[in-house]
């Protein structure tokens, strides 16, 4: 007998279009599904599988979306890089046994004549909103279409991008969306570097200094953890890790209160750390709960 390996994991059904998805939805309901939901831009890693593994415990009919979203990304920012990968995505959700893929096309998002946006909440205003303007409002625009399109009852984002599931938890709240906005813990690699769609984009020596985010939040943690509450000593202790690494572009490095991003002076067990800095070309986030260590 040749030796024939075949897979039991069947690809999830793709759509692309908003009558398919609408369409699968209203079937999903009326067989009496809860839904859930996992926005992504694809590339998916670790991360966005622990959004989609969390949706399929919590609903019975889970939807991935894939979608590249040009409004989120600034004039100089890395939009015609960001890597597009629904070939082995798909393959990535048939281990899962996600019920739909929706990766709908940028006309099908933003039809011609499109003008129409979502102006984000106040707290879009501190760190990612002063270094990329313009992106929440993407955000909040593509995130709002999706909800729309997929009439989910849960949707789940990732701890890893703190502000963004600040910014969507405020607007479901002012606009009255009716769905549940769950916000799932940062997957890591097993040195601690936040899994991230931009990683691929570091080189080996790269990959190494990246490890300077997540090295300065775990020093806030002990700084923290060894009775230092002054803010400013332990953000200037954390930029010292990025001076000693080289990496010289640092957006930010904020202590801040976890519900407004406000910063604070004296830090207390529920303040985030939150990082932003390039390596090389490449731009990463990171953040945690200084009194609880990962
Ligand atoms: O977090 C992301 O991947 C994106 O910002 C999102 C939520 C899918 C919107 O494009």
């Amino acid at each position: 007998m040749p030796n024939v390996t075949i897979s039991t994991d069947a690809r999830p059904r793709l759509v692309t279009t908003a009558i398919e998805l609408r369409d699968a939805v209203a079937a999903a309901r009326a067989d009496g599904k809860t839904i859930g939901l996992a926005p992504t831009m694809g590339a998916l890693h670790g991360g966005h599988l622990s959004l989609v593994r969390a949706s399929l415990a919590q609903c019975d009919y889970t939807i991935v979306t894939i979608f590249v979203n040009p409004t989120q990304f600034g004039p100089h920012e890395d939009l015609g890089e960001y890597p597009r990968t629904l070939e082995t995505d798909l393959d990535a959700l048939s281990q899962c046994g996600v019920d739909l893929v929706f990766a709908p096309t940028n006309d099908g998002i933003y039809p011609k004549g499109f003008s129409t946006y979502v102006d984000p909440p106040r707290v879009a205003e501190a760190l990612e909103g002063q270094c990329r303007r313009g992106h929440f409002r993407g955000v909040t625009t593509v995130v709002l279409k999706l909800f729309n399109l997929a009439q989910a009852d849960v949707a789940f984002f990732g701890q890893k991008d703190y502000q963004q599931s600040l910014v969507i938890r405020w607007m479901v709240q002012d606009l009255d969306f009716p769905i549940e906005v769950r916000v799932c813990p940062t997957v890591r690699e097993p040195d601690g570097l936040a899994m991230s769609s931009r990683n691929r984009y570091l080189s080996q020596p790269e990959r190494e200094q990246a490890l300077t985010l997540w090295r300065s939040l775990k020093l806030a943690v002990e700084l923290f953890a060894q009775g230092e509450s002054d803010a400013e000593r332990i953000t200037a202790r954390m930029r010292e890790l990025f001076e000693q690494t080289n990496i010289n572009r640092v957006d930010y490095v904020a202590l801040a209160d976890p519900e407004t991003l406000q910063p604070v002076h004296q830090i207390q067990a529920s303040t985030v750390a939150l990082v932003a800095a390039y390596v090389g070309d490449t731009r990463l986030i990171d953040n945690c709960r200084i009194g609880n260590d990962e």
